[in-house]
């Protein structure tokens, strides 16, 4: 049976291959697409949410979402935040890891009417089988729908985050950016009481993809492999002057690894059962505080500190083939 699944994105280059490999795996069920700002603003965000589904011919909802945080944006001081996160192309032309607008056609239909939030609230309050919900960006929407009405936890059959870290850290010297963008709702969400997996950078960067994967999309030759292909050369080019990763020519494709461990759980290794808290405050502000101790008490996420790189390329990849 197919695994329904809701996908709560910033896109984003990352998050377009997410929505790419939901959509293409038969496994999975696309029930809905929520929309959140994070990597740029809410408005291109959403834009690109859409024109990602008009390249795939696509028919699922998709709900904008929240245009802010909880409180981080607007009060606390950005303390650490990475500077140097830009990469030069061949021509020297500055590229930066996620374009404002994907260069795609405007979308041609819009989203929904109903607030992303709201539509967790209504979905979750109705649905007669339990989803499975897979947030690649920060956690603000599903964190107000769970403000409003906590008991909706009950129709989530699990809640899989790309976000987190544990000894390898992004947009400060202590956090992953999805959490360290809205820090209190990613609070929340860890104490909903659903069963959470995360999948943190630890995962992502060694779960690493190469340059034969963007090889492999080319000649598969579709408009959706060429664009993966695309964003995946774009990635490796970044993370090779700004991030390096072991393997150079590499990158971490971060958010579709959370798709492909629906598909396949073995794509995530050392999947540990763990205490895991978020730092609200100071210099630490968006850490993960991942409590390794035997003794430990309130084990409350599934946490990956590894991933396969090779069985997430070749997921990765068949879903074009498809
Ligand atoms: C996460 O932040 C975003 O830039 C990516 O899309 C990914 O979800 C990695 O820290
Ligand atoms: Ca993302």
């Amino acid at each position: 049976m197919k695994r329904k699944v809701i996908l709560d994105v910033d896109t984003g280059s990352d998050d377009a291959c997410a929505i790419m490999l939901a959509e293409l795996r038969k496994e999975i069920d696309l029930v809905a697409v929520c929309t959140v700002k994070g990597n740029q603003p809410l408005k291109y965000t959403n834009e690109n949410t859409l024109r990602i589904r008009e390249l795939l011919k696509a028919d699922f909802p998709v709900y904008k979402g929240c245009a802010d945080g909880f409180v981080s944006y607007l009060v606390k001081p950005r303390l650490q935040r990475a500077k140097n996160v830009d990469a030069y192309d061949e021509q020297g032309n500055k590229v930066h890891i996620h374009t404002k607008l994907f260069d795609l056609p405007k979308a041609k239909r819009k989203e929904e009417d109903m607030p992303a939030s709201l539509f967790y609230l209504d979905y979750l309050k109705h649905c007669k089988e339990k989803v499975t919900i897979v947030m690649v960006g920060p956690l603000t929407n599903l964190a107000v729908a769970l403000l409003i009405d906590p008991s909706i936890v009950k129709n989530i059959e699990e809640i899989v985050i790309m976000g987190g870290a544990h000894n390898i850290t992004n947009v400060s010297s202590s956090a992953e950016f999805n959490i360290y963008d809205d820090p209190e709702a990613a609070q929340r969400v860890l104490h909903c009481g659903a069963k959470i997996t995360m999948v943190p950078l630890d995962a992502t960067h060694t779960a690493y993809i190469t340059k034969e994967t963007s090889k492999e999309l080319r000649k598969i030759d579709t408009p959706a492999s060429r664009f993966a292909a695309d964003l995946i050369d774009l990635r490796i080019l970044v993370h090779d002057q700004a991030q390096p990763l072991e393997v150079k020519g590499s990158c971490a494709l971060h958010d579709p690894l959370c798709i492909a461990y629906l598909i396949d759980p073995k794509v995530l290794k050392d999947v540990r059962l763990c205490n895991v808290e978020v730092s609200l405050s100071g210099f630490t502000i968006g850490q993960t505080i991942v409590d390794n101790r035997f003794y430990q008490e309130d084990r409350n996420v599934y946490f990956a500190f590894k991933g396969d790189p090779k069985r997430f390329a070749k997921i990765f990849t068949e879903a074009f083939r498809s």
